[in-house]
């Protein structure tokens, strides 16, 4: 996720802004800015480059900062435009009057940037932030207001979710902020603020902090007190000031113990911003560009290929279940090293679908030229924009998961496996294989998965307790059927990645064919078992095990009783539709893994012999 730092004050901005990037750096970014006030001029000084917050430095190194009690910088997490140095923040409006840097995604700024364009407004970059600058500036001229009320009217015009910090050179003794689904605090010093997306920039400086809430701003003036408002009414917020009491680690962590933890945690959030912008409920509309822009080749195909290695290609796994279900076309899922070494057919009219969270696999990056290569349209599923596969795909859509730094993958999973169903649900529409009413009940019930993950996520001690029982297994069993023997397999690679305990994944019915063998009275199961999906078989399945002595770790929908009179552990999740399930299911499998892996004194963040990104074969 993006970062920011602000400063206003009376001490030298360009050193607490640089040493709060580098703090910031743990969030992951692909570029870095900043923008300064130059006293002298009177003009805002900007350096902005694609890379890390050193080049930065180097950067600005060579053309000398001007001294200066008012700044920003930024590190940048592309989301609209690839990572380049115009990209990236802060962003000047057409005056150069106003910086701004912002995290978040304006969902509405293609209309207002088709606006600000018939009012002779003109932009360099592709990002919805250089939008939201000019859009504020066009405001402020029209409204003839200060930069605070130009911002708040301008907020309420926009769609979408942002922090951001703007400054105005024509009145250097203030700076603005606000938000709206992104973390913004404040530090408060002795005649001086300090502005981060999280405490760790300014903890060295002041233990005061004002966390900023949902639709927020304040107004900061140098000689008097910090102002804050509601944007949408105008009201005056008391600001809270808060004493410190973290550390450095576990604020970068926000307060979780480990990136995975907090990753896991996150997962509500994350599939929300995969929504946004996509996901019209009431309208019944889903949008996303890459699908847009090639209706025809997605309605023609004849064929879907999906590729992608580890927990990637478990989300194409589930795909298979959905798109064929959904969009009634075949699908194949094939890990992206077979594909490439096999000579695969691949016809003109078949799609691909590369997923991939970091966009760098060096397997899934070679497919994806092979298929290219024999004409395929190549349809890219990525986390990191800007990123290999990102940029060798034909089109794709972005997971906006933010950054992933646990090795094992997460929230990654759970969005890609949102993107996928939004892919399904819209061409099952088009091609007529859905009807309205269960394309909105579907659509609602997307929208629904958020709060349901998060109450999923109330498991969380239950599962704890339930680790404290099993972390000294040598052999772990997961069974599921349908749109969940992917989840088994996606349970028994996060439990192998981060406790290195030996685990398998199979389709509950295939149990009989071999894995029935292994059960005696140290072995335990977990097994998916939800209310759809051959559940009466599933329950036969558990009695199985039940006889063999075997201890079942049963995941079910709310509600049931039979299989909780069997299993020794059961964990609930909402009901939703069985296509979804996957979504809720993942999550106790998720922290099961976790647990077990701290009781075994792992290394959870980064697992023996593993990276987060292959890029070797
Ligand atoms: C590595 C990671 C896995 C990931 C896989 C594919 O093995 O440790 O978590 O699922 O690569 O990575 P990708 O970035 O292509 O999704």
């Amino acid at each position: 996720m993006c970062g920011i730092v602000g400063y206003i004050g009376h001490r030298d901005a360009y050193p607490i802004i640089i040493k709060g990037l580098q703090r910031l750096e743990y969030r992951g970014y692909d570029s870095a800015g900043v923008a300064l006030y130059n006293e002298e001029s009177k003009r805002i000084f900007t350096v902005k480059t694609k890379g890390k917050v050193q080049d930065l430095i180097d950067k600005v190194e060579l053309n000398g900062s001007p001294f200066t009690n008012l700044g920003m910088g930024h590190t940048r997490w592309a989301s609209h435009g690839e990572p380049n140095d115009v990209n990236s923040h802060p962003h000047l409006s057409n005056s150069g009057n106003l910086a701004i840097i912002h995290n978040g995604i304006i969902e509405n700024y293609e209309a207002l940037k088709t606006m600000l364009k018939q009012e002779g407004f003109t932009f360099k970059s592709d990002t919805d932030t250089e939008v939201l600058v000019n859009f504020i500036e066009y405001v402020q001229q029209k409204e003839n207001v200060k930069l605070g009320k130009a911002v708040q009217l301008a907020l309420n015009q926009v769609v979408g979710a942002y922090a951001i910090v703007i400054f105005d050179v024509s009145n250097p003794d203030e700076i603005v902020l606000a938000r709206l689904g992104s973390p913004l605090a404040i530090g408060v010093g002795d005649d001086e603020y300090f502005i981060a997306s999280d405490a760790t920039p300014f903890i060295d400086y002041t233990k005061d902090a004002i966390y900023l809430e949902d639709e927020e701003m304040a107004i900061i003036k140098r000689g008097t007190a910090i102002q804050i408002r509601k944007i949408g009414d105008d009201s005056i917020i008391t600001p809270n000031v808060q004493e410190l009491e973290f550390s450095l680690e576990q604020i970068e962590k926000g307060g979780y113990e480990h990136f995975m933890l907090k990753e896991i945690f996150e997962q509500p959030n994350a599939i929300q911003d995969t929504f946004r912008g996509r996901l019209l409920a009431d309208k019944g509309i889903i949008r996303m560009a890459g699908v847009d822009d090639n209706i025809d080749r997605f309605l023609n195909a004849k064929r879907i290929l999906i590729i992608g290695c580890g927990t990637s290609w478990h989300a194409g796994l589930v795909a298979e279940y959905i798109i064929e279900d959904l969009a009634r076309i075949p699908v194949e899922v094939e890990y992206a090293s077979e594909f490439r070494y096999r000579n695969p057919i691949i016809n003109k009219d078949d799609i691909v679908i590369a997923i991939s969270q970091s966009g760098e696999t060096a397997d899934t990056l070679a497919a994806i030229k092979l298929a290219k290569a024999n004409g395929a349209f190549v349809f890219g599923v990525c986390n990191v924009v800007g990123s290999s596969i990102a940029r060798e795909t034909d089109a794709g859509a972005f997971t906006h998961a933010g950054p992933e730094i646990g090795v094992a993958s997460t929230k990654a999973f759970t969005t890609q496996i949102t993107v996928l169903v939004l892919l399904a649900l819209r061409l099952g529409k088009e091609k007529g294989v859905i009807n309205t009413t269960d394309y909105y009940k579907y659509l609602y019930e997307m929208m629904a998965i958020p709060d349901k993950i998060a109450e999923v996520l109330e498991s969380n001690a239950f599962l704890e307790e339930i680790a404290a029982i099993y972390k000294d297994a040598t052999n772990f069993l997961y069974l599921g059927r349908g749109y969940n023997f992917p989840v088994a397999l996606e349970g028994a690679l996060k439990l192998k990645e981060i406790s290195y305990i030996h685990a398998e994944g199979y389709p509950a019915a295939e149990m009989k064919h071999g894995p029935i063998a292994l059960i005696d009275e140290q072995m335990p199961i977990v097994v998916i078992a939800t209310r759809k999906g051959h559940y009466d078989k599933v329950v036969s399945n558990i009695q199985e095990i039940k006889s063999r002595k075997g201890k079942i770790i049963a995941v079910v929908m709310k509600g049931d009783t039979i299989v909780k009179n069997i299993a020794d552990h059961t964990i609930e999740i909402p009901e939703t539709f069985e296509a979804l399930t996957p979504l809720l299911t993942t999550i106790p499998l998720q922290l099961l893994s976790y647990y077990i892996a701290i009781m075994r004194d792992c290394n959870v963040d980064q697992p023996r012999n593993l990276a987060k990104s292959v890029t070797i074969e």
